[in-house]
């Protein structure tokens, strides 16, 4: 074998930097989420995993919903600052500016380009984190973002995680076309 086995910690690829919005006890919180996928097409369905300990779970338990925002470049500092300090020693709710959109526990970032709202579908308890899946009732975008309607990444400019490095990363340039480069192989 010509590779090096670097243990089961090695995980580089990188992940998507959202900010979760939640609302619990009459104030929103806000934490710094990585572990966030689609996971179902229809219903849409998306996936988050937030630790037990994080003020963050104990809102979403309560409401059942949640919102993932999507924040820019310029956002990498205080993206990092609700990473670093929990709702339950501190209230964040003043850190952002919100909008309310379809839910009442769901936070809208009015900074970040692009806010979905999710309300929990299901949910699994692992070892250190709960699993929720939640289903996407409204994708909130910034017009100027978006190119045919569709959001558009250069104008996003969103920012990805990379652990255990632990390092921010900006997106690269366009390099194919999904569903798309492979026919040239048939
Ligand atoms: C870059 C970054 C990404 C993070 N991603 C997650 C995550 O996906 N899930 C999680 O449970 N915690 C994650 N955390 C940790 C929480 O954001 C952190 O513990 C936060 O203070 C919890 O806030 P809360 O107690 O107000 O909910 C991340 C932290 C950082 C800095």
């Amino acid at each position: 074998m010509a590779k090096k086995n670097i243990g089961n910690q090695g995980f580089t690829m990188p992940m998507p930097q959202a900010i979760l919005g939640t609302h619990m006890d009459g104030r929103n919180n806000f934490m710094a989420l990585a572990w966030v996928s689609r996971v179902n097409y229809n219903p849409p369905l998306m996936m988050i995993s937030v630790g037990k300990r994080h003020y963050s779970n104990a809102a979403i338990k309560a409401s059942g919903e949640f919102c993932v925002n999507i924040p820019s470049v310029d956002l990498v500092e205080v993206t990092d600052f609700v990473g670093l300090v929990s709702g339950s020693k501190l209230d964040k709710s003043e850190l952002f500016e919100v909008e309310k959109g379809e839910l009442e526990n769901a936070p809208i970032i009015s900074k970040c380009p692009i806010s979905i709202e999710c309300k929990v579908y299901d949910s699994m308890e692992l070892p250190n984190d709960t699993l929720f899946v939640g289903e996407v009732i409204a994708t909130w975008c910034d017009e100027d973002t978006l190119t045919d309607d569709i959001p558009d990444i250069k104008k996003v400019n969103p920012f990805t995680l990379t652990m255990p490095d632990n390092k921010y990363w900006s997106v690269g340039d366009c390099i194919g076309r999904a569903w798309h480069d492979g026919k040239k192989l048939k």
